[in-house]
């Protein structure tokens, strides 16, 4: 038996629901009502297929399908169900609904793996609430417990107390770290990008993923009066704000492709039109499959900020969010999914990941593959996002194959 595009369909929809916006897409953030409502549906799917299901300390959900050797190390695959806002319904939840997917084709065909094989739903991946990656880092042990538990949103919401909000208590689950305690991590991801669907193919097979950093920057003018104060004497943080925008652009782009460089977030304060602004906090994602071109980039980007603080009289202040160099995937691991995938009849091609995945956290301590399916238009990070069903289904066939072939 294959996998059933239906299904797939019917899934997804259903979660998709969750959290749907009025303006047609998805807004998932961790610990609203929205995402333990997600929590609880994506559970109960698990067992349905016959996995046990717990959560860890940070709000990872793993289900297990056992094996037939319970001491080997498992096999594991998932991704996560979280959202941008006004998101599409099939990035990282393609990932969560494909695996289980994967376990129903297993059982319909009988088959008992030596290893365990686990599903799991990294917490909290995009990180529009509290840090990005959060599941992902902890599981790899990149970030303690405690670190995490008692990190804060941005109106000051303890992890802690919004994780518990969900009824759960923290004190006896299980601890996310797993080093030595994985034997591989696969992703079946959307592409995100244009090139799958550009050449007509089913399957990408990652070969890397963008190094990344993220830092947020704050300035501190000076409020003033909009007709009194003559612009000689500004210390305009709304200034400052704008003249970094327009810096992270020009700096990318002369570095060229594949270097991609965004400014998402700019908050003013007070913001309002006659008054000379105050404060500003603008983020910055850079990207890059070159680690030294990242990291310079980087650094330019910041010293321009220090510039741009002189030239307009404020005060600044950087704190780094995010900082993963490149991540290679397993040589081996994009062998047997291109094994996999001719069994199957994927046409497929090798690219790599402009977007950042749970894998390059998994990739701390395991061999890690990632297997992309085709996005229409390229879109995501948009409610325009679209893979057609019959696609995420072929990405389930390799999936399945995968992880049959790697617990054997
Ligand atoms: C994750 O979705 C990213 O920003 O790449
Ligand atoms: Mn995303
Ligand atoms: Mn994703």
């Amino acid at each position: 038996m294959r996998s059933s595009a239906d299904r797939i369909k019917g899934d997804l929809e259903t979660l998709g629901e969750i959290g749907k916006t009025e303006a047609g897409g998805v807004s998932r953030f961790i610990f609203t009502d929205e995402d333990f409502e997600a929590r609880r549906f994506i559970t109960g799917l698990m067992q349905s297929v016959g996995l046990r299901t717990v959560s860890d300390k940070v709000g990872n959900i793993i289900g297990r399908r056992p094996g037939r050797n319970e001491d080997l190390p498992p096999v594991m695959t998932g991704s996560h169900i979280d959202t941008v806002p006004n998101a599409g319904i099939f990035d990282g939840c393609v990932g969560v609904v494909g695996a289980i997917e994967a376990m129903r084709v297993l059982n319909a065909n009988g088959v008992t793996s030596n290893r365990p094989i686990e599903v799991v739903v990294f917490n909290n991946e995009e990180g529009v609430r509290f840090e990005p990656l959060a599941g992902s880092k902890a599981m790899a042990c990149q970030a303690s417990v405690d670190s995490i538990l008692n990190s804060r949103d941005r109106d000051g919401a303890l992890f802690r107390e919004a994780f518990e909000r969900g009824g759960q208590r923290i004190d006896g689950l299980p601890s996310p770290c797993r080093r030595g305690r994985v034997r591989a991590f696969v992703e079946l991801h959307i592409e995100q990008g244009p090139i799958l669907e550009k050449k007509g193919l089913d399957i990408g097979i990652v070969g890397a993923i963008f190094g990344i950093r993220q830092f947020l920057t704050s300035f501190r003018g000076v409020a003033g009066h909009a007709g009194g104060t003559p612009m000689s004497m500004r210390k305009d943080a709304v200034l400052a704000a704008a003249k970094t925008v327009v810096a992270v652009d020009e700096i990318t782009k002369r570095y060229g492709p594949p270097a991609v460089g965004t400014v998402g977030s700019v908050r003013v304060y007070p913001g309002v039109v006659n008054v000379i602004g105050e404060q500003s906090e603008v983020s910055v994602d850079v990207r890059d499959s070159d680690g030294s071109r990242l990291r310079s980039r980087s650094g330019e980007v910041k010293r321009r900020i220090k510039a741009i603080a002189r030239a307009t009289s404020t005060e600044f202040e950087i704190v780094d969010r995010l900082e993963i160099d490149p991540t290679a995937m397993s040589r081996r691991i994009s062998r047997v999914i291109e094994v996999c995938a001719k069994r199957v009849g994927a046409r497929y091609t090798h690219l790599d990941s402009g977007p950042y995945h749970d894998t390059m956290m998994m990739a701390k301590i395991t061999k890690c593959g990632m297997i992309f399916v085709p996005s229409r238009d390229g879109a995501s990070h948009s409610r325009k996002e679209f893979t057609e069903w019959r696609q995420i289904a072929k990405g389930v066939d390799v999936l399945s194959e995968t992880l049959v072939a790697l617990s054997k």
